[in-house]
């Protein structure tokens, strides 16, 4: 088989792994030949493509980001690619395409593999909300990263007598605000699947002054929103790939809570440091997993599929299935936890 792989959206850790064990099954063990595409979908459209062999993979299992580089692609190019899919194909001679993204790469998939393509999916995100899988890759890298900043901001905020508003990642769902959050010990959890009202904010810090409990930790992932009349905040505006562009609610509810409190309370934005090196063990391990499994699924002509972990084993999933709604965390996992919401 000539399989091609490509790796698009926000880069997160365990990509290389996933490249490696694709490589490692297909050329290997069944002696396929591989293709790597350069920058996502921009490489597959221009043709831009290396090949892989088991040398170009040897010593990424633990490399952050991809050597295959990534980007966003505007819906209007996709879809001009899927109106000319079976040219595309035929000119690339593939059968089979393993793109391996979050949502937006998903769906993209998707769009493709419904014009005839064979495409097995791959699903990757820190956010870890794709939905028919129960973990994503890179999630626990980005929850381990973010516990340990809050670890460390905690002994700073006790000193100074502070409260620290902390910032990760989670544009839709807040499954980074509440493991990281439970992890370390928030004492308050804002995330976008409910909106969050300030006075309780300013209840639980004050609260915990008069315990002579002087510090808080606050995690806010980056799509919570406040509460209608909680504070001053709009939405922000959508950029060219349909996301939203935030407005920086951790620098905002740090602000408010300064000047409601009377308290010093200081922003820390995590950013891409979630997204940035060496993935866990767990990633490594559910990205090999993952690689093993979509070169099976192109052997067995199971297309129009993604690899997803359900319990302990990995199964396929429909592409629709993952992509026509976004997993986010229900109720029960926002009641088990003592954290304010
Ligand atoms: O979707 C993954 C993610 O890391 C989100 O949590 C975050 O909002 C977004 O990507 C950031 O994307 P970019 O790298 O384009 O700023």
């Amino acid at each position: 088989m000539r399989i091609g792989v490509l790796t698009a959206g926000g880069d997160c850790p365990g990509l290389n792994a996933v490249i490696r064990s694709i490589v490692h099954r297909a050329v290997a063990d069944r002696g396929d030949e591989v293709i790597g595409f350069e920058d996502g979908f921009k490489g597959l459209l221009d043709g831009r493509y290396r090949p892989l062999d088991i040398n170009s993979v040897s010593g990424i299992l633990a490399r952050g980001g991809t050597i295959l580089g990534s980007a966003r692609l505007e819906r209007d190019r996709l879809r001009d690619a899927c109106a000319n899919s079976e040219e595309l194909i035929d000119r690339l001679g593939l059968d089979a395409l393993i793109p391996i993204g979050g949502e937006g790469t998903l769906t993209a998939a998707r769009m493709l593999a419904e014009t005839g393509l064979p495409v097995v999916g791959v699903p990757k995100t820190i956010d870890n909300d794709i939905s028919a899988t129960d973990r994503t890759f890179g999630f626990d890298t980005a929850v381990g990263v973010a516990t340990e900043a809050m670890d460390r901001l905690k002994t700073t905020a006790e000193s100074h007598q502070r409260v620290m508003v902390v910032e990760v990642m989670g544009r839709h769902a807040g499954w980074i605000a509440l493991e990281a959050g439970m992890a370390a010990g928030a004492h308050a959890i804002c995330v976008p699947e409910r909106n969050f009202e300030v006075d309780d904010l300013v209840k639980m810090v004050e609260e915990r002054f008069a315990r002579n409990k002087k510090f808080a930790i606050v995690c806010v992932a980056e799509g919570a929103h406040p509460a209608e009349g909680s504070m001053p905040y709009e939405k922000g505006t959508i950029d060219q790939y349909g996301h939203e562009r935030f407005a920086g609610i951790g620098n905002r509810l740090a602000i408010e809570l300064e000047h409601r409190l009377g308290k010093e309370a200081r922003p820390v934005i995590l950013g891409h440091i979630q997204r940035g090196g060496t993935p866990t063990a767990y990633d490594r391990v559910l990205a090999t997993r993952f690689g093993w499994h979509a070169v099976e699924a192109a052997h067995r002509g199971d297309f129009g599929q993604m690899t997803a972990l359900r319990g302990t084993e990995i199964v396929m999933a429909p592409l629709a299935d993952a992509v026509t709604e976004l997993k986010h965390v229900p109720q029960y996992r926002m009641d088990e936890t003592e954290a304010v919401f």
